[in-house]
């Protein structure tokens, strides 16, 4: 599995030679690959759309080898209309709608289960046919890439509040954002139909995304381009990274108003603040499940709240670009993360988990909002989500395919505790093999190979498949052990797997 350090891939452009030539702001088109400053620097970008306003034209640029959450709109004097355009190739460009770009793991796979990573043979087979051993640390024998590639280490510097400054995009040989599971469309069905542009009418496009799930593969405007500018939640002001299918007349207002507790969203400040001196709850609508100094825990069912939930995967949409569910709910759980004060439980994150996953799934989606990540929260829900998983006597994994963010998030919790794990079985002199190790924490097998390999830690000695855990990996479990960090006490944790029938895990009218 992942043997390699994480890839970056070409994002925009095609492997197709383009014509190229001189264009002007008014000849520029959607589908150009012009040359567009970023931060100082010049970067090839694909014009995605082109409005007028009152300052002038604005072209929206999706900048290559840039994560899509750093679109934007840019003025024309960020342009450099000295160089060549690429225009583009309109009947390459209709080959590739029907089978995604470059680099992504769309294909055909309409259903997300087929996407799951079923353990091969040779995965199978070092777990059991052969013991594996946790020498003592000794010299670090193989290069560790625990550290930060270059891609992962410019998303460090990205995106709280969507201040972000650069950052490639990680990819992975664990399938990472590429066709997604689910999508729908609750709220933007309701709208009124649009002509048809480019041979996609708006409903068409908002089926395409509830069956398709993937937002980034999909050719037509509306999916590939930010709707929402600015919204404010509670007491904090979010940027939003993604298109997410609020009503269609939300994208025209400056700021959009959500209620931290009900989600209900509000163009207009009157009309929200009217609703804030109405609305009662002060915290999600479902069982407190956990409590600690910091944190609680409640679970939520998408078919007893689906408003609520609806509404919270539309807020979600707009941080999570691969896969994402909005309308169909009533197979989901949600567990949702809230810090108390004085005036109610405000929402931290969440992730959401089938009710019954056929594929062994812990989680469907997960996320911090923007303003509290890179805090140890995304660790206290990936934490949870294993936590839920012991109690119910199973393996999970998150399902596939996992976001950049996502893959760095598990990756870390993966790799600290299967180390916390090895160390001391390392101490009792003990052997361990990969079902150990899945065991123990929960994972699966395959989740177990892929960290050790992401880790550098299986080596081939003398006929056998061993685990090793080198020097430096060791060095820097022993500087995070001094960090305080945030955990999850499972004795808290109030909870037993409810039993559903049938008829309640799906959605009937
Ligand atoms: N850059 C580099 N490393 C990162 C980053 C980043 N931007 N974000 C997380 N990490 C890694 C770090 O190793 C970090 O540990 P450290 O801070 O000690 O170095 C570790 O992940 C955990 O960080 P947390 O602060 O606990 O995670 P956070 O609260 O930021 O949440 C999450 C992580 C949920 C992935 C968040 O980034 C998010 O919501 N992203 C948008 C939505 C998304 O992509 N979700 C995952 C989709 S995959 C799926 O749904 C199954
Ligand atoms: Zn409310």
């Amino acid at each position: 599995m992942a043997q390699n350090p994480p890839k970056v891939e070409a994002t925009v452009g095609s492997e197709e030679p383009r014509q190229k030539g001189k264009a002007t702001p008014d000849t520029l088109k959607i589908g150009c690959i012009a040359m567009v400053t970023k931060d100082g620097v010049p970067r090839r970008a694909e014009i995605l759309s082109i409005k007028q306003t009152r300052s002038g034209r604005q072209f929206y640029c999706n900048f290559d080898n840039f994560n899509k959450r750093l679109d934007e709109w840019v003025p024309v004097a960020r342009i450099d209309f000295d160089q060549d355009v690429e225009w583009p190739n309109p009947e390459k460009d209709k080959l590739k709608e029907g089978k995604g770009k470059k680099g992504s793991t769309v294909s055909k796979k309409s259903h997300p289960k087929k996407s799951q990573k079923r353990p091969g043979k040779r995965e199978q087979s070092v777990a059991s046919a052969s013991e594996v051993t946790t020498p003592r640390p000794t010299a670090d024998t193989t290069e560790s890439n625990q550290k930060l590639t270059p891609a992962e280490e410019s998303q460090a510097q990205t995106p709280v509040n969507g201040e972000a400054v650069s950052t490639p995009a990680a990819g992975d040989e664990m399938e990472v954002d590429g066709q997604g599971a689910r999508a729908g469309a609750a709220v933007a069905a309701a709208e009124p139909k649009r002509p048809e542009t480019n041979g996609f009418s708006r409903q068409a496009e908002i089926e395409k995304l509830r069956t398709h799930g993937s937002m980034t593969q999909n050719p037509a405007e509306i999916s590939r381009i930010r709707n929402i500018s600015k919204v404010q939640f509670g007491k904090h002001d979010l940027f939003p990274w993604y298109f997410s299918p609020y009503p269609e007349a939300f994208g025209m207002e400056d700021v959009m108003y959500i209620c931290e507790f009900c989600l209900g969203y509000y163009g207009d400040f009157k009309a929200f603040s009217r609703h804030r001196t109405k609305c009662t709850l002060q915290h999600p609508p479902g069982n407190e499940i956990y409590r600690d100094e910091s944190v609680s825990f409640f679970e939520i069912d998408g078919r007893r709240q689906r408003t609520w939930c609806r509404n919270l995967c539309l807020l979600s949409k707009m941080f999570l670009d691969h896969k994402t569910l909005y309308y169909d709910v009533d197979p989901f759980l949600f567990y949702v993360m809230t810090v108390r004060d004085e005036k109610g439980f405000h929402l931290v994150g969440y992730f959401s988990k089938e009710k019954e996953s056929a594929d062994g799934y812990n989680v469907a989606c997960i996320l911090t909002l923007p303003q509290y990540q890179r805090k140890g929260y995304g660790r206290l829900l990936i934490q949870f989500s294993y936590e839920l998983s012991k109690i119910e006597g199973k393996l999970g994994s998150p399902e596939k395919p996992l976001s950049d963010l996502g893959l760095l998030s598990y990756r870390q919790y993966w790799g600290e505790n299967i180390i916390d794990l090895l160390v001391g079985f390392n101490e009792r002199d003990e052997k361990v093999t990969i079902e150990h190790i899945s065991t123990a924490l929960s994972m699966t097998p395959q989740d177990v190979e892929h960290t050790l390999g992401a880790l550098r830690m299986q080596i081939y000695h003398r006929g056998e498949h061993k685990i090793v855990i080198p020097e430096k990996l060791i060095l820097q479990w022993e500087k995070q052990k001094t960090k305080k960090r945030r955990v999850i006490d499972p004795e808290r944790i109030q909870w037993k797997p409810p039993v559903f029938t049938a008829s309640s895990r799906t959605w009937g009218w």
